[in-house]
């Protein structure tokens, strides 16, 4: 049985695939709209979540299937102390498939030991978002065509920030491209993707604090939240919270053909000023994500040779 855990979990040519179809979706939605007839996708969500967990929904919603579950770990039997091993043994009995998003790394991965139906991980704490990884890919594929030969900024919280960390993982595999990674000290890449991704794969990437300088090279610009439940204390966040913000004098320095894009939630480090900019991705971005789900679930259920 296939899960995705990491964004590594699928080869390129798996990924390819995924993002090709993913493509034929957003031509033709309606012509998806009962591959899942009959199925449930369930929605475990540990931690808070707006476009992961409604995106998922919709993408079942889409597919014909049905979805069931809870938003937060309160409403679930977590709260009476049961471990993820024993309610993922018990959602195998009542879904096809799972989502999950849970505060703990490595969380949906000692759920998917125990479980007899495919988990995909919705975000486990500060390590790994693979299914905002797919959303970023078909959004940089769509926007430039290809997801070779580029030069990607990701900015702001570059240490908590699980879908940099997701990105940087999944874009390494693919022909020269060049990270500028935009933080401050404090929040600077951990040292495993330091070391273990970028360095030990001999990538070109670079490090530096100031956004304004790198602005004029980037092709893609990721701008990231500062994550404020990792943080440790509250007087650090908020020194750091305000640290980049982008608005029109920044883009200025751009190139006419760089986009932004973001995960969201965004809260200040994008201006709204910059919502009407012909680069400014993000929100397509959250429409490309029901449509990579949609593909992703067809492929997890093996329905995707049948469409
Ligand atoms: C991200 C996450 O949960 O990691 N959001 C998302 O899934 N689109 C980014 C964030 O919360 O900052």
């Amino acid at each position: 049985m296939k899960h995705l855990l990491s964004p590594l979990d699928l080869s390129v040519a798996e990924l390819d695939d995924l993002l090709n179809l993913a493509q034929r979706i957003a031509a033709d939605p309606k012509k998806f709209s009962h591959c899942c007839d009959g199925k449930k996708l369930a929605t475990l969500f540990y931690e808070p979540s707006t476009r992961t967990r409604l995106s998922f929904e919709a993408a079942m919603l889409n597919l014909g299937g049905s979805v069931l579950g809870f938003s937060s770990a309160d409403s679930s039997s977590a709260a009476k102390g049961e471990s993820v091993s024993d309610t993922i043994r018990v959602i195998s009995c009542y879904a096809e498939i799972c989502a999950m998003r849970h505060p703990k790394e490595g969380a949906p991965t000692v759920a998917a030991s125990k479980s007899g139906i495919p988990v995909i991980n919705a975000g486990d704490g500060g390590h790994q978002h693979p299914t905002q990884t797919l959303t970023d890919l078909m959004t940089i594929r769509e926007l430039r065509g290809s997801l070779d030969n580029f030069t990607i900024g990701l900015c702001g919280d570059l240490k908590f920030g699980r879908t940099v960390h997701s990105l940087i993982h999944s874009l390494i595999r693919y022909k020269n491209v060049k990270f500028i990674l935009i933080s401050p000290k404090e929040l600077c890449v951990p040292d495993y993707i330091r070391e273990d991704v970028l360095k030990a794969n001999n990538i070109d990437f670079e490090e530096v604090e100031r956004l304004e300088d790198v602005m004029p090279q980037l092709d893609i610009l990721y701008m990231t939240r500062v994550q404020k439940e990792r943080f440790f204390n509250e007087d650090d966040y908020l020194r750091m919270k305000n640290f980049y913000i982008l608005d029109k004098p920044k883009m200025e320095l751009a190139k006419k053909d760089m986009y932004v894009l973001h995960p969201l939630p965004r809260v200040n480090e994008i201006s709204v000023e910059i919502d009407d900019d012909p680069r400014a991705a993000y929100f397509k971005q959250a429409q490309y994500g029901v449509y990579v789900r949609m593909a992703l679930i067809l492929t997890l259920l093996g329905l995707d040779k049948t469409v």
